[in-house]
């Protein structure tokens, strides 16, 4: 099966942040998920470069526009690595490819009538680079995300006849009930078009910084439809020779922030179908993160959680496990410092890496560092029987924040095994050598089924963990638990989650 999985594209008229880290991670632990379920997958993030915010940014800068963007793109496509992020692309739509499939596409639906000449005149927010209907307005004329006062704009323009899709729209919408996912995001788009949709602009005629409109060069399409277009042109140029179009297309999942739902989930389905395309599977809808007075994250409030000096003091999977686990996955959460020190401790430290060190330990205390081979407990076996399906089920519907939770019970319940079975004591008698056996057999097995499902969450602390007991090994075949310990060596283990200095 093919899954094909992408972040929005960032805006380069700022730095990377929290949220641009957040959006990132999530795409990144179902991209991993999949493929350690053997599936075909492609993960695509990037930058959004045209448009007025990037071109003003610049002109403030004394920059001209490609400049900042060379600059600003350098900075995300350091930010993937520096996350772990393990996408198959980066697109720049600056890129001379993206371009050129940008007009294509575009005069397509030029070519299929559903573009005209007309006079635009309406409220406009420079920042969110968007024309503003009538119930998107907020008091005071202003922009309700921004809230800056909109400006009056009136301009020659192409508009696209988004009107006449608002029944091919409420179609889609009610035959695939999860086309956008949570539910409650599938009625705010669904309850968007069936207040009537007006036509929107295409192009802008005094800008420049854009893609040229084929059929009438004086002007460059609006940034929207130019960045909304990276999902399908990526695929035609991302691998040279090759068209991964048909592999991959239509996306299984577009993961985005609630701030850009109409544009994904009613002009981005519209365009397809005029330019006579499929539209996406799912388009998956995550909440914002707020700072840790659960305002809006503003530098001005002093509320802002840097990603950056999270990883520096507690490391990439930290930062990656926090974001998961704190805030769920498609609601809106605080998040803060304390709150990340507080989970890298209690469960990090003192919950996951202290039962990987303590089992290390006592096998190689009590049995010469080898994995007993013998059966393992029915009971735990049991416990942990239906976990791999189950987090599969939850990443599935893009719930990774559910899927967590579900190997964190497995976690405790392993923590609890150990002081119920106490190997310690058993380790005294010696007619208790085969109740050992089976102990250390257990836990060595739990922590292996646990590691694997956790993987796609704090990669590099799991792949450290499993090398040193022997079992290097992803593959989601082999996450369920086994009847009998393996006979592995166990090698020491450099604890994985030290106290920050
Ligand atoms: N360039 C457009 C997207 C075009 S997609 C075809 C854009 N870019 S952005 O740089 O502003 O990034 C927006 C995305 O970053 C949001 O949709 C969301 O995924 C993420 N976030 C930005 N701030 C956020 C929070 N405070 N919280 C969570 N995620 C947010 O919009």
């Amino acid at each position: 099966m093919s899954f094909y999985i992408t972040t929005p594209i960032y805006y380069v008229n700022a730095q990377p942040h929290l949220g641009h880290a957040y959006t990132t991670i999530a795409c990144d632990v179902m991209a991993r998920h999949m493929r350690q379920r053997g599936e075909d997958v492609f993960f695509l993030t990037g930058t959004d470069e045209h448009g007025e915010p990037v071109a003003d940014a610049a002109h403030a800068l004394g920059l001209e526009p490609k400049e900042l963007a060379d600059r600003n793109a350098e900075r995300f496509k350091a930010l993937m690595p520096r996350l772990s992020a393990s996408n198959d692309f980066f697109i720049r739509t600056s890129d001379a490819e993206h371009e050129a499939k940008v007009q294509e596409i575009l005069q397509r639906v030029y070519n299929n009538g559903h573009v005209y000449k007309g006079l635009y005149e309406g409220w406009y927010c420079p920042k969110c680079a968007d024309f503003k209907v009538e119930n998107e307005i907020a008091e005071g004329n202003r922009c309700p995300i921004h809230e800056i006062p909109l400006e009056r704009q009136q301009e020659e323009n192409w508009f696209f006849r988004l009107s006449t899709f608002q029944e091919p729209l409420e179609r889609l919408y009610a035959e695939r009930p999860d086309f956008v996912m949570p539910s409650h995001h599938f009625n705010e788009a669904r309850s968007f078009i069936s207040q009537g949709l007006q036509d929107v602009s295409l192009s802008r005629a005094h800008l420049k910084w854009g893609v040229q409109v084929p059929w009438d060069p004086s002007h460059v399409f609006y940034v929207w439809f130019d960045a909304l277009l990276n999902y399908y042109t990526a695929l035609t140029y991302a691998r040279p020779g090759e068209d991964l179009v048909p592999r991959f297309w239509p996306a299984t999942y577009h993961v985005i922030g609630k701030d850009i739902l109409k544009f994904h989930t009613v002009y981005w389905p519209a365009m397809l179908m005029a330019a006579g395309l499929p539209v996406p599977e799912h388009v998956f809808v995550h909440g914002f993160l707020l700072g840790a007075d659960g305002r809006k994250m503003s530098k001005s409030l002093g509320n802002v959680l840097d990603p950056f000096e999270v990883m520096e003091a507690l490391g990439t999977d930290a930062l990656r496990f926090y974001l998961m686990r704190d805030v769920p996955f498609g609601g809106d959460g605080a998040v803060g410092m304390q709150a990340v020190r507080s989970r890298y401790d209690t469960e990090l430290a003192n919950e996951y890496g202290n039962l990987a060190s303590r089992t290390i330990a006592m096998i190689r205390r009590y049995r010469d560092g080898v994995i007993p081979t013998a059966g393992t407990d029915p009971e735990l076996t049991a416990e942990f029987d239906g976990l791999a399906g189950e987090v599969a089920r939850l990443l599935d519907r893009a719930e990774p924040t559910q899927a967590l939770e579900a190997i964190w019970l497995r976690v405790r319940r392993l923590n609890r095994y150990v002081e119920e079975r106490a190997p310690w004591q058993l380790a005294k008698d010696p007619s208790q050598s085969n109740a050992l056996d089976q102990t250390l057999a257990s836990l060595a097995e739990g922590v292996r089924v646990i590691s694997i499902t956790l993987h796609p969450y704090i990669p590099a602390s799991v792949e450290k963990l499993l090398a040193a007991i022997g079992a290097p090994e992803l593959d989601y075949a082999g996450a369920g638990f086994a009847e009998h310990g393996s006979g592995a060596s166990v090698d020491a283990l450099e604890p994985l989650f030290p106290k920050p200095v």
